[in-house]
């Protein structure tokens, strides 16, 4: 496995694996990241800018900036179960530098990073972000069940933070909005073995049958019912359990 990921130049943007020259900018990306939870009504592990300075210390997160230094990017690592998972997590681009292909490359360096960090861990991730589906699927991510990811109780307490949290708990873990995606470095050499190309997700081709699954999906979890409610702002907790164990 190949060392520390080299920096990656894009235009007028770097991309690199933080260290500590960057802990002035922990607390700009932190509050990027909650008025962008925020924004999109859902959540992110919320994190202290004490954490993500620990994680640019160890060399366990990527950061793009521009080329006179100012904060564009964000991504670090986690690991979970002994080791056994990686997450690439709380991925952030700044809302004036989306659309550029920062994204992309934060995560192709954090994967990359991983892979020679924890060579033998499966990479995994949470998300409802079209967007990063689409970049997982890119690196040999397929979608997968939870009961696939992390047991660990501290790795979903990191969506305790989300307002769907209260789905998540319902269901015991076994549903929630966002959809988990796993990497599997062992399954990938198994198929090679056996002379297989690796199972891929073409993200492309099924993104509208996706789409549609993530709204049938959404009305099974919320209700129909639910959803007018919540948009007008009437219902309350008993009433939404008492909904979901009906279904
Ligand atoms: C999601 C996010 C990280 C994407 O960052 P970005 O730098 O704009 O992404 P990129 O430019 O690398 O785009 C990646 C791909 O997704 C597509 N994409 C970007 N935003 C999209 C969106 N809102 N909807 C659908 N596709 C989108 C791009 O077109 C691109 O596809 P292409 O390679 O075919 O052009 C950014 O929008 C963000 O910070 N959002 C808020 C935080 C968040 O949702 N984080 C993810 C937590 S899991």
């Amino acid at each position: 496995m190949n060392n520390t990921p080299e920096k990656t130049v894009i235009g007028n943007y770097i991309v690199q694996v933080a260290t500590v020259e960057h802990a002035g900018l922990a607390e700009t990306i932190c509050s990027e990241m909650e008025s962008s939870a925020k924004a999109r009504g859902t959540g992110i592990a919320k994190r202290s800018p004490l954490y993500l300075l620990e994680k640019m210390k160890e060399g366990k997160a990527v950061i793009a900036t521009t080329t006179d230094g100012e904060w564009v990017g964000f991504c670090y690592i986690e690991t979970w179960d002994h080791g056994k998972f990686v997450a690439n997590s709380g991925l952030i681009v700044h809302p004036s530098h989306r659309k550029s292909g920062i994204a992309t490359a934060i995560k192709a360096m954090a994967f990359k990073l991983s892979r020679s960090k924890y060579p033998d861990a499966k990479i995994i991730g949470l998300t409802t972000s079209m967007a990063v589906m689409k970049i997982n699927s890119e690196l040999g991510y397929i979608p997968v069940p939870f009961s696939e990811l992390p047991k660990e109780d501290d790795f979903w307490k990191g969506c305790s933070s989300c307002v769907n949290y209260d789905i998540l708990t319902r269901t015991n873990r076994a549903h929630c909005l966002c959809t988990g995606m796993k990497f599997d470095p062992l399954e990938v050499a198994e198929r090679a073995e056996e002379g297989k190309k690796p199972l891929i997700w073409d993200f492309l081709k099924e993104s509208k049958l996706y789409e549609h699954w993530m709204s049938v999906k959404q009305r099974i979890l919320f209700g129909r019912e639910e959803i007018g409610k919540k948009k007008a702002g009437q219902l309350t907790r008993k009433e939404s359990k008492t909904q979901l164990t009906e279904l």
